[in-house]
């Protein structure tokens, strides 16, 4: 199957209350844990690519990797900007042969953010590639953007509509108190489904996108702990609430940090096991595996898409 957009995923996942997971690449065991976790498990899938990890991996090593994943797969796979933040890194992804981009104008006004964001989907639009856009502000730090507590805005719903229709991105990243990272909650977890709800009532048919869940998955924690130095305050989104996200109109979920954890437990167990070890392939091949594990876990059990390819 070839590269796909995300139009017909979202689609079907918008029909049949389920998610799609979104998750982030760096390089070749990522891709191949998740892509393999997917097939296994019939499921459409997204690979993002942050405009950091497109520097780290490079262009062309990125789209062989991706191409090499379709070839041996026949699963919907879409190509993805996490987080692009301008035009032009955008025009550069579209160009050279992403399916779909982010474009985050999140940190710009209202007025601002749709400028910047109609001017991509005009140029994706016309070349058949389709753009996730934000509107809120997610706490904490990703790429070029790095937000405290204090200064996160939920998405407003009415401003939400009103974006939608002047901009025509296909979809939406909306803030109802996630985070990027290990930190994301100082207490109890807590999900604004309030205002997802009155989103999914403006905005019926449009796919929404839910950044920041990663679950910081306690055991990935613990061994990374055990292993090394202490992962700071990690909290994260408990299944429960992304398994309610999915069922309630989200159709994206991005995880990053969740796979960070599983591939440097492994790596850390493994040098604390064997101080001496110097091939790569003993520790990376036990890091890759626990991606695949990770990430079936989350289709299978989480985002419910199994068998949705
Ligand atoms: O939300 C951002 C992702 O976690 C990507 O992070 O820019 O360090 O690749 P990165
Ligand atoms: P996490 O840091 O929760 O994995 O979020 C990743 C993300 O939103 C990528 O865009
Ligand atoms: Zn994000």
């Amino acid at each position: 199957m070839a590269l796909v957009t995300t139009k017909e995923m979202f689609e079907k996942s918008m029909k049949e209350h389920f998610a799609i997971g979104a998750f982030n690449v760096n390089n070749m065991e990522i891709i191949q844990g998740i892509v393999t976790a997917a097939n296994e498990e019939k499921s459409p899938v997204i690979l993002q690519v942050s405009s950091s990890a497109r520097k780290y991996a490079g262009h062309r090593y990125l789209m062989k990797m991706v191409e090499a994943a379709v070839e041996e797969t026949d699963i919907p796979i879409a190509l993805h900007l996490d987080h692009g933040p301008d035009f032009e890194t955008c025009k550069s992804c579209i160009d050279g042969g992403f399916t779909s981009v982010m474009i985050d104008g999140s940190k710009y006004s209202f007025e601002e953010n749709i400028a910047l964001t109609k001017q991509v989907v005009d140029y994706a639009h016309e070349r058949g590639v389709v753009v996730e856009a934000e509107l809120g502000k997610l706490a904490g730090i990703e790429d070029d953007v790095n937000v405290a507590a204090s200064d996160a805005i939920y998405t407003d719903p009415d401003q939400a509509e009103e974006f939608v229709k002047r901009t025509g991105c296909d979809s939406l990243a909306i803030a109802i108190g996630t985070s990027h990272g290990a930190y994301k909650f100082k207490g109890e977890a807590k999900l604004r489904f309030d205002i997802l709800q009155k989103v999914k009532e403006k905005l019926p048919n449009t796919p929404i996108v839910l950044h920041g869940a990663s679950t910081v998955i306690p055991e990935l924690v613990e061994m990374c702990n055990r292993f090394g130095g202490d992962i700071p305050g990690a909290k994260g989104v408990p299944d429960e609430m992304l398994k309610q996200a999915g069922q309630n109109g989200v159709s994206k979920i991005n995880v990053d940090t969740d796979l960070r954890l599983a591939m440097t437990a492994q790596i850390r167990r493994v040098f604390a096991e064997k101080p001496s070890e110097f091939d790569p392939r003993k520790y990376l091949a036990p890091a890759r595996d626990a991606i695949k594990e990770t990430v079936q876990h989350k289709i299978h059990d989480v985002f419910c898409s199994s068998g949705k390819a």
